[in-house]
């Protein structure tokens, strides 16, 4: 399993860095000292779902004598699209509003090998006490219209500061390789051209993300065949 995106590296110090000839108003200090904190905060949510996340990894491993997830990869949500959306949803654009309105600033993603490597995953990361669910969608069972697959939950999980401990939201995406590698490349052609789904174009990435659930299908039926025989697989 590769983890990348060093949690610590989301931390710009810089923010709050003002060269001394330099006079800012002091609410201006205030706010990005503010909104420095409360990134901080979010990013060490990312730390303790990806590290349960690791351990879940870890046990399954050695049980199943194979690993569930591929890669786990993560960030925070960069300043302008955090204005973006909320201007884009018509919510007033300040730090409290932020931390009221949007699920996902600090978003996770979780690539597993196998379909059922998602469920097993989610299942036993909300089984967790300190979880708590708020919302779950499930594009692999109902599939958004232009074929995107994924599961998403939103989860919230206690973070312990020095003086506080304090409920963060989180947005958990897993999905398999395939229905990565779809997204990924989905997204891209999204940024280039701005195309209609019921035109060609849309019509032919619905077909590729179809194929691409059918292979998933498929390879889970192989695997499951492999293991019927009592083959132990390659970790
Ligand atoms: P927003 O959070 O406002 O985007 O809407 P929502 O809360 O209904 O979000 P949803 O759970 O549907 O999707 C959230 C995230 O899933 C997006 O930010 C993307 O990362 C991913 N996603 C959703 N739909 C698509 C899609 O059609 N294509 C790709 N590539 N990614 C998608
Ligand atoms: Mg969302």
């Amino acid at each position: 399993m590769q983890i990348n995106n060093n949690p610590n590296s989301e931390l710009d110090s810089s923010i709050v860095q003002v060269p001394d000839l330099v006079q800012v108003p002091e609410d201006m200090v205030n706010f990005a000292q503010q909104f420095q904190e409360i990134m901080m905060m979010y990013t060490c949510a990312i730390r303790e779902v990806k590290t349960k996340l690791e351990v879940l990894n870890d046990e399954l491993s050695v049980r199943n004598k194979r690993n569930p997830i591929e890669l786990i990869k993560s960030r925070v949500k960069k300043p302008m699209s955090i204005v973006e959306k909320l201007n884009r949803k018509g919510f007033q654009i300040t730090l409290e509003s932020m931390i009221n309105n949007l699920d996902d600033v600090a978003g996770i993603r979780v690539i597993c090998s196998f379909l059922d490597d998602i469920y097993e995953v989610a299942d036993m990361l909300v089984r967790q006490d300190d979880i708590k669910v708020v919302a779950i969608k499930d594009y692999i069972k109902n599939p958004k219209e232009n074929g995107y697959r994924s599961y998403h939950m939103i989860i919230e999980i206690p973070v312990f500061f020095s003086d506080k401990k304090q409920s963060m939201r989180v947005e958990v995406q897993i999905r398999t390789m395939a229905m990565d590698f779809w997204a990924s490349l989905e997204h891209q052609l999204k940024y280039k051209s701005v195309f209609d789904y019921s035109s060609e174009i849309g019509r032919q990435l619905k077909e590729c993300a179809d194929v691409i659930a059918s292979t998933d299908s498929k390879m889970l039926g192989i695997r499951k065949s492999i293991e019927n025989k009592g083959i132990e697989l390659k970790k």
